[in-house]
């Protein structure tokens, strides 16, 4: 069983290593890392120093420049110990050696495509040289960077300062930090890279030397990028008085990579995936997930590398912060409305499930077994919802005020939450320690919501009260605080004043809710109005309302909210798809009427209008069955409601379709990107009640295609249709783009999610062009089936699970990382029937089972079991 960290142990480092000296010799399969880290010793006397090292092969051990004698030292279970560190600043110098070839786990220093490349957090670093690998020991480095001059490039954090030719064909450069900073920071990248080039001047005046390395040839896809990363500097200048603080800022872009980006300061390293784009080989989709991730990898350099975290606990302090402050860039370049939703869409579909499933965990969670395990939506997307709602209680002004304190005061520093909470209320003079329990209780709340209108009185009440369930290991929960925007509409649209009886502060129509329960009783209506309630998402919460669907329609068509708009639709969607799945006879009727009005709006942004055509997914169903799903009935109701719905809106499905847009010309730009998502969504629609019709348009915008969006939404729109025709098309995508990686990982995710079955699934697993090692490839594949298509996976034999199950075990030995996020996929098997948890159940258990099974894997399985 392997051992659990906890918060409650935090204990400061014995020593603090204030600078690291590195010379980094690359061979693939044996580089020599010789490093000198200066040492001040800690308060406490005597006590020994730990530094971690996984898997390094010691070569010499000096301090102060004198070998260390064999009994005043110890390197075994992954931990270097020096027994009698001297009680004065001194010395370490250590000579090791790993391995970057043979390792697959993408942790630490490894080779991709050739090009050597690190990735530290959040505990690499020990697989590459000895060092205290914690967060809160931050020192500056020196790197020196030797290799062959075949790799033309050698990159390290920082300025470069130097660097030469050295005989026997190598090379080296010298580059310098001078921000002191925590070992997962850290990076070093060497290869035959391709560089474009540009520069930034900050409001500080300096001007900033920016680089994008690439394989070679794929210099033509970084404009994008690079354009990404400009608006990124420039929006943190002006929406958060942040400028950037070193002479150099590259990115490097690797096709190996386990997650999205990593912000290592000054030399960014991203998943190629989200940094090449050019329009016919990137979607609107990765277009607009390159400025995103762009800009939370620069967001970082403050909120996280120049403010950092003291512990893992404290994960969200920079991650829910570099999201909001993401979220908060894409709303203010793009549409705020529409990125709202979308933010919503995410939360629900990923964090919900994790909150209200075996793996519901705190923000700031109270233990862990593999920190790697906690990069997840809670910390992420949750996190961000935690400052979103600041910047509601707060007031946007004064939160800008209280980041202004927090940067400054912390700067240079390894933080905690409770210092960020600290600045909050310091700044509002708001006591923020009910506000507090966000990070500490796991769980999604739910709030109910009823209402009652007295005609004699004139007066409407609300009553909201608030639970949140109990989740593993935390069976008590208190009441949260939280902002609840409200507004009340009379019959015509029109907002209504708030007067309440109680004399209740609703500036700016937010409503705090404190108590498990509060009533608000509104004066002088003269009519019952409708209530908008938790607008804009306001708290991130289940809402659950008494609202009629006269109510929802009138909001879908009314709320000067155009969050809770999409919300009532979506409220609607669901009651009638889990009346389908009941088997209760079904009227789209008036929710189709609803729909046409929206679509035929002239005002009503594009994008807006897709949003608004899309159903709730298979997942969000499942959920809101709660127990004894059975995913083929889910999968039934929902293609019967969109089949209904599609009928009733033939003719405006086909207005929105008539006219084929200039694909000619691409552009990313918002309204572009609009148009082609309602086009995908009218036309996904349409499939379901005219198939032959939606096949035909499909395939014409399939041929006529001149961009990636246009081809895969051709597809994609189509693609649960049973036509050779969707084959046709997959085949002629494959043939087309099968030498270009990125485009190979969109064709197995359409493979995956048009499987009937996971016998394709797992045919597909020994296609020449699948591998377990790219992480990319594996998302695409396995990702593509667990996610997207829930009818295969959950099917009733098990065939599913089995197959996850046999790729987890197989990845678990390749990559730990990887292999416990696809074991993520097994987080709601509780909620489906019996024939179907047994398999489930057999599965995991076959996994724990698993011989040399990793702590990543057996912590997500176990906690999953609820063993
Ligand atoms: N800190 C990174 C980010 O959010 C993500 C990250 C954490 C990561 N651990 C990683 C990326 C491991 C790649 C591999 O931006
Ligand atoms: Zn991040």
């Amino acid at each position: 069983m392997p051992n659990a960290v906890y918060l409650k142990d935090y204990a400061p480092p014995a020593c603090m290593v204030s600078h690291v000296d590195l010379i980094v010799t690359l061979e693939a399969n044996r580089t020599v890392v010789t490093s000198t880290l200066h040492v001040t010793p800690g308060t406490v006397a005597h006590e020994p120093m730990v530094l971690n090292g996984e898997g390094l092969e010691l070569l010499s051990l000096l301090i102060d420049g004198k070998e260390l004698a064999k009994d005043d030292f110890t390197y075994a279970d992954d931990l270097l110990v020096l027994n009698r560190p001297p009680q004065k600043p001194f010395t370490l110098s250590v000579v090791q050696v790993c391995n970057p070839q043979a390792n697959t786990s993408l942790s630490g220093l490894y080779v991709s495509n050739g090009v050597f490349c690190t990735q530290m957090e959040a505990e690499g670093f020990r697989r590459f040289a000895f060092m205290q690998d914690r967060p809160d020991v931050m020192a500056t480095y020196r790197v020196r960077v030797e290799a062959p001059r075949s790799m033309p490039i050698l990159l390290s954090n920082g300025n470069l300062v130097e660097s030469g030719k050295m005989p026997a064909g190598s090379h080296f450069a010298v580059w310098e930090d001078p921000h002191p900073k925590p070992t997962y920071l850290f990076a070093l990248v060497a290869g035959d890279l391709a560089c474009v080039k540009d520069n930034f001047t900050t409001m500080e005046g300096r001007n900033v030397e920016l680089g994008i390395y690439v394989e070679k040839g794929k210099e033509d896809r970084c404009d994008w990028a690079m354009t990404c990363l400009k608006a990124s500097m420039t929006w943190d200048e002006e929406r958060f008085g942040r400028a950037y603080d070193l002479d150099v800022f590259n990115i490097v872009a690797v096709s190996d990579f386990n997650m999205g980006a990593m912000e290592n300061k000054g030399l960014n390293i991203f998943n190629d995936k989200y940094i090449l784009a050019r329009p016919d080989t990137a979607t609107d989709t990765d277009y607009v997930n390159i400025e995103r991730i762009i800009a939370h990898e620069y967001f970082h350099n403050w909120s996280g590398n120049r403010i950092t975290c003291r512990d893992w606990f404290q994960l969200c302090l920079k991650e829910g912060l570099t999201v909001f402050r993401d979220q908060e860039f894409t709303s203010d370049l793009r549409s705020r409305a529409v990125k709202r939703i979308e933010d919503v869409k995410t939360l629900r579909a990923r964090q919900f499930p994790e909150d209200q499933g075996p793996l519901a965990h705190a923000v700031r969670p109270a233990s862990y077994i593999e920190i790697n395990n906690f990069y997840t939506p809670t910390i992420y997307e949750k996190g961000a919802e935690i400052c979103r709602m600041l910047n509601t209680v707060l007031g946007a002004e004064t939160f800008r005020v209280a980041m202004d304190l927090y940067f400054e005061r912390h700067d240079g520093e390894a933080a905690t939450v409770e210092d960020f909470l600290h600045c909050m209320s310091e700044v509002s003079r708001r006591d923020l320690s009910q506000f507090e329990k966000w990070y500490e209780q796991a769980g999604t709340p739910v709030v109910d919501v009823t209402t009652r209108y007295d005609a004699a009185s004139r007066e409407f009440s609300i009553t909201v009260s608030q639970h949140t369930p109990e989740t593993p290991g935390q069976k008590e929960k208190a009441p949260l605080h939280m902002p609840i925007a409200l507004a009340l509409f009379d019959t015509h649209g029109k907002e209504l004043e708030l007067n309440t009886k109680e004399n209740v502060s609703l500036a700016g129509g937010v409503f705090e809710l404190t108590t498990a329960s509060a009533s608000l009783t509104f004066r002088d209506v003269a009519d019952c109005p409708v209530l908008s309630i938790n607008r804009g998402f306001s708290a991130p919460i289940i809402l659950r309302s008494d609202a009629s669907e006269a109510d929802l329609l009138f909001q879908m068509s009314k709320d000067s909210d155009s969050f809770n708009r999409w919300e009532a639709a979506q409220t609607c969607g669901l009651r009638l798809l889990v009346d389908a799945y009941k088997g209760t006879s079904v009227d789209t009727t008036r929710f189709a009427d609803g729909l046409r009005n929206t679509l035929i709006s002239p005002e009503l942004d594009a994008a807006f209008k897709a949003l608004m055509l899309q159903l709730p997914s298979e997942a969000e169903l499942t959920v809101a069955l709660a127990v004894d799903v059975d995913a083929d009935r889910v999968h039934a109701a929902r293609q019967s409601v969109l089949r209904q719905l599609g009928r009733t809106l033939d003719n405006e499905l086909h207005l929105v379709l008539a006219n084929r847009p200039n694909s000619n010309k691409y552009s990313p730009d918002t309204s572009s990107c609009a148009h082609r998502s309602l086009r995908a969504a009218a036309l996904s629609l349409l499939g379901y009640a005219a198939p032959f019709r939606a096949l035909s348009i499909s395939r014409e915008d399939f041929t006529a295609a001149s961009n990636m969006t246009s081809e895969v939404g051709a597809i994609g729109s189509v693609l649960s249709l049973e036509s050779a025709d969707v084959d046709a098309m997959l085949q002629s995508f494959y043939d087309r783009h099968h030498a270009d990686h990125l485009l190979l990982d969109k064709w197995f995710m359409l493979m995956a999610a048009r499987a009937t079955s996971s016998v394709q699934v797992a045919a597909l697993t020994q296609h020449k062009d699948f591998t377990f090692n790219t992480p990319n490839r594996v998302y695409a594949l396995l990702g593509g089936f667990t996610g997207s298509n829930l009818k295969a996976f959950h099917s009733a034999d098990g065939a599913g699970y089995r197959l996850v199950g046999e790729s987890i075990t197989l990845l678990n030995a390749i990559n730990p990382q990887v292999a416990a996020r696809m074991a993520n996929s097994f987080r709601s098997w509780g909620r489906y029937n019996r024939v179907r948890k047994t398999h489930a159940t057999a599965v995991m258990q076959d996994i724990l089972r698993h011989k040399g099974l990793s702590n990543d894997v057996f912590e997500i399985i176990s906690r999953t079991l609820g063993s």
